[in-house]
């Protein structure tokens, strides 16, 4: 079966000043999922916002909340993160010391697994847990900012990703996330993603007009 496009505008890239509007204009324009970086400093150079911003946005849209873990030792985190208001968690193999317990602590709180892997981390190691989790995400760039250019070294990745679902009969959905834009997202769409995270070729002057355009190009795929 085929699997189903989805755009994931990430909302690091918002103005936060307006972020109400901001997720309204994604909204409207079709997304199905909001792509949300939660970023510790530590995992990755940058701080972006946690739990309190989640809570408060959760009452603004019916959006699936697509919450991207850039931080060590996640599993600390997943209750809180939970019950506010994520109903995807995505955590970083290479912060997990114990990646099953991770996946097994999301799904006790009733909500979905995705798993990540940066640039240079190769598919083979994620393999275990391929079967195990709903969503791969793999890193286009490496994890800490918006707005880089996407590394075409990472697209290999997601061919052999989808190569193994195919074969294996799974349903694990493949998402990319770092400098998709609307002029690229067809290299890592033929190689097989499904899911799309796009930051700042989404949110900007016309929000609403951008993420029509993306989602009206993968509803034609
Ligand atoms: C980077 C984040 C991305 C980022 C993507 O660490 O995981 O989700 O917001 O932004 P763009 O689409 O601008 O590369
Ligand atoms: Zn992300």
């Amino acid at each position: 079966m085929k699997p189903k496009m989805i755009l994931a505008p990430s909302m690091l890239s918002a103005d936060f000043k307006n972020l109400g509007e901001e997720i309204k204009a994604v909204e409207k324009g079709g997304a199905e999922f909001l792509h949300i970086d939660v970023m510790d400093g530590i995992f990755v150079p940058s701080i972006s916002f946690g739990m309190p911003v989640i809570k408060s946005i959760r009452s603004a849209t019916d959006m699936v909340f697509d919450v991207h873990l850039m931080i060590v030792d996640p599993i600390r985190y997943i209750k809180e993160f939970a019950s506010s208001g994520a109903d995807l968690i995505t955590f970083h193999l290479e912060a997990a010391e114990d990646p099953q317990a991770v996946i097994d602590e999301i799904r006790s709180h009733g909500c979905k697994v995705g798993i990540s892997i940066k640039p240079k981390t190769p598919f083979e190691d994620v393999i275990p847990y391929m079967d195990k989790v709903d969503m791969l995400l793999i890193m286009t760039v490496e994890p800490g900012f918006g707005g880089q250019k996407m590394m075409p070294e990472t697209i290999g990745k997601v061919r052999a990703a989808r190569d193994y679902v195919t074969e294996k009969g799974l349903t694990t959905d493949i998402q990319v996330d770092g400098g998709v834009k609307y002029d690229n997202i067809n290299i890592p769409l033929e190689a097989g993603a499904n899911i799309f995270v796009a930051g700042s070729a989404v949110f900007g002057a016309d929000t609403f007009g951008e993420t029509k355009r993306f989602v009206e190009y993968l509803a034609n795929r």
